[in-house]
C-alpha cells in the first residue's frame, strides 16, 4: 500500500479549493430532477445525459436526449444524490459579497466570486460575466428565492469565461423565459420551468419539485468547459 506524504495531500487539498462546486457525476447530465420528474413539450434536445428518482418522464419524444436516459435506475439516483451535494454546497459557501440591496442584474459586468442575495434576482437584458483572462474563474449566485430570467435575455461570457464554472443557486424556482440564451448550472431548491426557444449552456438540477421544457436546446457542463 502506499503511503500519502505531505506533498500528496497539499495537491489534493488543492484540487479540491479549485473545484468551488463539486456537481460529481451530475456534470455530464444536462437535467436532473427528484421524484417530481421531467415534462417536456416541442423539440427539446438534452446534450448529454437526463437522470430523475421518478418512475417516468414526459414528452420523450418529441424532446430527444443524446445521451443516456437514466430514470429512477443506479446511475439516474446518484446523479440526484451528486445534484443535491453540489446545491448544499453552493448553497453554504462563505465569504461571498453581499448584494442583497438589488435583485435585477440587467446591464452589469460581473468579475469571479460568491455573490449572495436575500431575495429574488432577476435578469431583463443582457448580462457580462467577465473572467479576465482566468478560464478556471468562478461564479456563485446564492439566490435567497427566485432565479427569473426574462424574455429575451442573455447571459454572455467574456474573457475566457466558461459556462460550467458558474453556478446559480436558488432557494425557489428558476424561470428560464422565452427566447433567452442562458448560461450556468441551475440548482434550484424547488422546480425549473425553461420556456419555448431558450437555449442553456449548463445543467439543470431540481430538487423538490420539477423541471419542465418547452422547445429548448440544453447542454451539459462538461459539454460546455
Ligand atoms: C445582506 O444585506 C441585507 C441588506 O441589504 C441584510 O438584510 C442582510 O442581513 C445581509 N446578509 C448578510 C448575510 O450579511
Ligand atoms: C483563477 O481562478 C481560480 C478559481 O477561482 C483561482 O483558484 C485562481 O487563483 C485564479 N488564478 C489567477 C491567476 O487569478
Amino acid at each position: 500500500m502506499k503511503s500519502f506524504t505531505l506533498s500528496h495531500i497539499l495537491a489534493l487539498s488543492c484540487s479540491v479549493a479549485a473545484t468551488i462546486v463539486n456537481l460529481g457525476t451530475a456534470i455530464t447530465y444536462g437535467v436532473v430532477s427528484g421524484t417530481a420528474g421531467v415534462a417536456n413539450t416541442g423539440l427539446t434536445v438534452i446534450t448529454g445525459n437526463l437522470g430523475t428518482t421518478a418512475a417516468s418522464i414526459t414528452g420523450f419524444g418529441p424532446g430527444v436526449v443524446t445521451g443516456t436516459k437514466n430514470i429512477n435506475n443506479p446511475a439516474g439516483i446518484t446523479a440526484f444524490n451528486d445534484a443535491s451535494l453540489a446545491y448544499a454546497q453552493a448553497f453554504g459557501l462563505v465569504g461571498g459579497i453581499n448584494w442583497s440591496s438589488m435583485s435585477d442584474l440587467t446591464g452589469r459586468t460581473i468579475l469571479p466570486g460568491i455573490y449572495k442575495f436575500s431575495g429574488t434576482v432577476s435578469l431583463n437584458g443582457q448580462v457580462f460575466l467577465n473572467a479576465q483572462g482566468n478560464s478556471s474563474a468562478t461564479w456563485v449566485f446564492q439566490i435567497g428565492s427566485a432565479l427569473n430570467i426574462n424574455l429575451g435575455s442573455q447571459v454572455i461570457l467574456t474573457n475566457g469565461a466558461k459556462a460550467c464554472n458558474i453556478f446559480w443557486q436558488a432557494g425557489s424556482t428558476a424561470v428560464i423565459q422565452v427566447n433567452t440564451a442562458f448560461q450556468g448550472n441551475v440548482l434550484a431548491y424547488a422546480g425549473i420551468n425553461v420556456k419555448t426557444s431558450a437555449s442553456v449552456k449548463g445543467g439543470l438540477y431540481a430538487k423538490t419539485a420539477s423541471v419542465t421544457l418547452e422547445g429548448n436546446a440544453v447542454k451539459a457542463p462538461n459539454l460546455v468547459c
